[in-house]
């Protein structure tokens, strides 16, 4: 296992910012993790669990041991005549996941098809898209322990996932390595198409409903709203959708009576963050390298030598400004490290 030292991480965050992290390793399987949280060289330094960089915002240098995971493997298991578990090391790309699935006709994880990123960071903020999350299909997942070195198994109920959310992102906030993920799918699927975006694609193709054509919707969806980060630096939304209570969501509709809103549950509401941010004027803004994106101004974009700081300053902003016109502080899905 390589460890390497002061190695500049913009190929592995898809903002592409330049930060520098003072040590690099990536390890492939358990034990190496454990040689390495007892090295007295690294023993006391900040750690960084890296997956596809994806959900990352670095703000500044990493000071500490970045270890980007690289642990492979697929296996699956029939359970009965309509179940398959599918089990994913959590260094396997995501989507490489996905499109394995779709390949050999098991549904479920189809509306997911195209998120970046890696099978063992989907847990952490209950990855989802176009009415599916990872709660959906979710059977378990194994987590090394990063105080006592065990390997510990967590049910669905133990994960405590909600709208990108889950324990990781809580109570146990780098607490666990996520080692492997397995998810619960369906041999005779059925399709899930209740996102009316994705209902209007497929009723465009005159192709016949199936998984593949789904995914393929998807696919087609994503790649015409979100930029592609090959191009232009970006981690998807950076904000999470506002959650509201219906008194606060009339109290806003009579102000401004064309808000969007959906039905989330338990009587509250999910206000689009793109729309808020939108009327207060910063779709397609840009400053210097950092900007809104043109399509979607959830999305926040690098140009090209933005720093961590100059993404960061913008957002506060954008949020400062929402707050100020609609009274709601936005929350970042981001991880800002
Ligand atoms: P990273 O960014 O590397 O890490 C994210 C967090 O997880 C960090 O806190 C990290 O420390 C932790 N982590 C990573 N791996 C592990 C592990 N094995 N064990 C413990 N902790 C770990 N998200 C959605 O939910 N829906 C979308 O539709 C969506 N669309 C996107 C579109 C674009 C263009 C982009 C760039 C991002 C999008 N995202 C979306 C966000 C992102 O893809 C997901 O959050 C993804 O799961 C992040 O995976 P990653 O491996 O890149 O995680
Ligand atoms: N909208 C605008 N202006 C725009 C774009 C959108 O006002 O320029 C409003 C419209 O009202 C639209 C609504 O926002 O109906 C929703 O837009 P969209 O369908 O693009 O979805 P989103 O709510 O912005 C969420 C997720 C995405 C996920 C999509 C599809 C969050 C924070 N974001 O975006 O996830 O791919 O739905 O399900 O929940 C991510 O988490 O990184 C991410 C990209």
């Amino acid at each position: 296992m390589q460890i390497l030292n002061n190695v500049s991480l913009k190929p592995f965050n898809t903002f592409g910012i330049d930060a520098k992290a003072s040590f690099f390793v990536v390890p492939d399987h358990a034990q190496q993790i454990h040689d390495l949280f007892k090295n007295p060289k690294f023993n006391n330094l900040p750690k960084l669990i890296l997956g596809g960089g994806s959900n990352i915002l670095f703000q500044k240098d990493f000071e500490g041991l970045v270890l980007k995971i690289n642990f492979q493997g697929l296996t699956h298991t029939f359970i009965n005549s309509n179940q398959v578990i599918v089990t994913a090391g959590a260094g396997e790309n995501w989507d490489g996941l996905v499109q394995f699935c779709v390949n050999n006709n098991w549904g479920g994880l189809e509306n997911l098809s195209l998120i970046p990123g890696s099978v063992g960071a989907a847990p952490i903020q209950n990855i989802g898209a176009y009415g599916v999350e990872l709660k959906d299909v979710f059977s378990h997942l194994d987590a090394l322990d990063l105080q006592t070195f065990e390997t510990r198994r967590f049910s669905h109920e133990d994960c405590n996932f909600a709208y990108r959310n889950s324990v990781f992102k809580n109570a146990m906030k780098n607490r666990f390595l996520i080692t492997s993920v397995s998810f619960i799918l369906n041999t005779k699927p059925l399709l899930n198409l209740s996102y009316p975006a994705l209902l209007d694609e497929m009723n465009k193709s005159a192709v016949e409903t199936s998984l593949r054509s789904v995914a393929d919707a998807v696919i087609r969806i994503r790649r015409k709203k979100l930029p592609d980060p090959e191009y232009l630096g970006n981690a998807g939304s950076f904000f999470k959708n506002p959650v509201i209570d219906i008194a606060k969501f009339e109290q806003l509709k009579a102000e401004h009576p064309l808000i969007p809103s959906f039905f989330h549950h338990d009587g509250l509401i999910k206000i689009p963050a793109a729309w808020l941010i939108e009327q207060c004027g910063w779709k397609g803004k840009r400053f210097g390298d950092a900007g809104v994106h043109a399509h979607q101004p959830l999305v926040l974009v690098n140009y090209g030598r933005a720093t961590g700081l100059e993404i960061l300053e913008l957002a506060w902003r954008i949020r400062d400004s929402v707050f100020n016109r609609f009274n709601i502080l936005l929350e970042a899905e981001m991880n800002i490290i």
